[in-house]
């Protein structure tokens, strides 16, 4: 009796070491409504063990799944796991209701590094990208230039939008006016009246013109916003904008990862990024 006991406890030591070696997620997907949530993504009402703390999501009424960015609220409309995006909306943003802005500015700064949101490569420190503090980013590295040299490029998932108001009608290709959807709503003060403009991705500091304010930012899908109305541009606000989780995959690595179109992690190598980026050194 106590050998089979003893064999017992063996036979059970040992599948539980062989399922710790795995290091594979226990855990069986979560659901929220119809959204799937699989590792490395967990719901605050998983198990701890379960899925990556960084990447934990929130679930409401078990029909909205939310991504807290900084205690920010976004709804999560996709979790693509064939190239490692997430798709969010500003919780202030509502469908078919373009007066409805995002609730909080978003910027570069905030999903990586920021100075590659400016010139791409115009890197000014050596610091690379730390996955802890980004576990979300606007972008992807891209493996690109000659196999034996290659180079790796942020290529843009999203695209930064600014909500700028003026005291004075502005007439400029860089401000689209916001038509009905912001003038006379939201922003309306009878004794002070506001004139409300958009631009996608063509502006710099200077192009703010006096007696203008940049009140937000925001990101959209990338896309040609040329000639588009703030309507259809609102439309793309709703739909919402696509952020990667790559760097879920880059634990090992000490300057962030790539992740190749076979599925293979590459650790981006012991030169700083903006080599990489310049001369294309490799691991
Ligand atoms: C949540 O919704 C899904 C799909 O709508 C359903 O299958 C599931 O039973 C629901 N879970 C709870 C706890 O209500
Ligand atoms: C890609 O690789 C990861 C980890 O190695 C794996 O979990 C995932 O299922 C793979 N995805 C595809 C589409 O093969
Ligand atoms: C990722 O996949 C989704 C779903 O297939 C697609 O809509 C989206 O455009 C893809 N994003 C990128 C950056 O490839
Ligand atoms: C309207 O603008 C005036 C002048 O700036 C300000 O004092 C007042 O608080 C504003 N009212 C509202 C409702 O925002
Ligand atoms: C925008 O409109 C102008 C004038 O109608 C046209 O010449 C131009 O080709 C349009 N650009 C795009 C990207 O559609």
């Amino acid at each position: 009796m106590a050998r089979l006991l003893f064999a017992c406890l063996f036979l059970l030591l040992i599948l539980f070491q062989t399922s710790n070696c795995k290091d594979t997620n226990p855990c069986a997907p979560s659901s929220c409504g119809s959204q799937t949530i699989s590792n490395p993504f967990r719901l605050n009402s998983d198990p701890l063990n379960c899925g990556n703390p960084l990447y934990t999501l929130h679930c409401e009424k078990n029909t909205s799944t939310v991504l807290y960015l900084d205690s920010r609220k976004y709804y999560v409309q996709a979790i693509n796991n064939d190239n490692l995006t997430i798709r969010v909306v500003d919780a202030g943003v509502k469908k078919n209701d373009c007066s409805s802005l995002p609730d909080f500015s978003l910027t570069y700064a905030r999903l990586g590094n920021s100075r590659s949101a400016h010139g791409m490569f115009s890197f000014t420190s050596t610091r690379s990208l730390d996955y802890v503090s980004y576990p979300y980013t606007w972008f992807q590295y891209k493996k690109t230039g000659l196999e034996w040299l290659p180079k790796y490029k942020p290529r843009a998932l999203s695209q930064m939008m600014v909500f700028i108001n003026c005291a004075n009608p502005v007439n400029s290709p860089l401000y689209l006016d916001t038509g009905a959807c912001l003038n006379g709503g939201k922003y309306s003060n009878v004794s002070l009246l506001i004139y409300s403009y958009v631009n996608v991705g063509g502006m710099k500091a200077s192009d703010l013109i006096a007696k203008c304010s940049l009140e937000r930012m925001a990101l959209l899908p990338v896309n040609d916003y040329k000639n588009m109305s703030f309507k259809e541009i609102h439309s793309l606000l709703e739909y919402g904008f696509e952020l990667s989780w790559h760097s879920s995959r880059c634990g090992r690595c000490a300057n962030g990862c790539y992740i190749e179109d076979s599925n293979r992690t590459h650790c981006i190598g012991h030169c700083s990024i903006e080599d990489q980026a310049i001369i294309g050194c490799s691991w």
